[in-house]
């Protein structure tokens, strides 16, 4: 099964019109070059318009999204409409600093994912163990629940359109990553929980590899079989080192 990888850029809580400018319209020059992989970047909501604007071939999401598919009484929230009207064509889902920072339990990343889905987007969906849940043994445990309630509530055939994203937290903007051996055996078991439902959606799911990518470390984590790209943080704020990761994407 011939999967096309992904490579998407997480700028977090970065960016100004002025870095908007520049990075996208330089990614999206770069990328007019790449064959064989598909690149995305996520900049604060502020940016996005503008990021659609000059992104080209590039595409463009949002970092998070309101769990209410329609417009009302949600102060501070942005819904999936709102996002594909300004031409957006992903959500994160679920980053792991939502998930600590922001409250954003199982079930709320499961309805926000189907609201993603419901407004036409793609939900980029992150699950991921803390160091303390590796470290006990619990990696399984925790990803199999950050799964399931979103399988459960979802549906698996929901898995058709969407991307999964395994980052370790131990592994985000720490500088350390997972090892090869170590990504791989996460995303196979990602794959194979997901099989259990659905063998061809689990065979065409794209899984994507995030914690602390940089160009260096890029091309050995994308050739593992079941690493279909990766989501990038801090390497994705240069647009040297997020092409690189990009061509290692092209490359894989
Ligand atoms: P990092 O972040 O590449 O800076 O580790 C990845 C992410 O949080 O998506």
């Amino acid at each position: 099964m011939s999967r096309t990888p992904l490579v998407a850029g997480n700028w977090k809580m970065h960016g100004s019109t002025e870095m908007t400018a520049g990075l996208v319209a330089e990614i999206a020059a770069g990328a007019a070059n790449l064959a064989g992989v598909e690149v995305l970047v996520c900049p604060p909501y502020p940016y996005l318009a503008q990021a659609v604007s000059l992104a080209g071939s590039v595409s463009v999401g949002a970092q998070d999204v309101c769990d209410q598919a329609g417009q009302g009484a949600y102060t501070g929230e942005v819904n999936g409409a709102m996002l594909k009207d300004i031409g957006c064509t992903h959500a994160i889902i679920g980053h792991s600093e939502r998930r600590q920072f922001y409250g954003d339990s199982n079930e709320l990343v499961a309805a926000k994912f189907i609201a993603t889905q419901a407004a036409g987007l793609v939900p980029v969906l992150c699950i991921g163990e803390m160091l303390e849940e590796r470290e006990s043994g619990n990696t399984e445990n925790v990803l199999a629940a950050q799964l399931d309630a979103v399988v459960q509530a979802a549906g698996i055939e929901a898995f058709a359109d969407a991307v999964v994203a395994y980052e370790p937290v131990w592994a985000i903007g720490t500088g350390k990553t997972a090892s090869p051996e170590q990504a791989q055996e996460v995303h196979a078991f990602i794959r194979g929980r997901l099989a259990d439902k659905d063998a061809t959606i689990a065979a065409r799911l794209r899984i994507l590899y995030g914690g602390s990518v940089k160009p260096g470390n890029a091309s050995e984590l994308f050739g593992c079989p079941d690493v279909d790209g990766g989501l990038i943080g801090g390497a994705s704020l240069k647009s040297e080192d997020f092409l690189a990761i990009c061509q290692a994407g092209a490359g894989a």
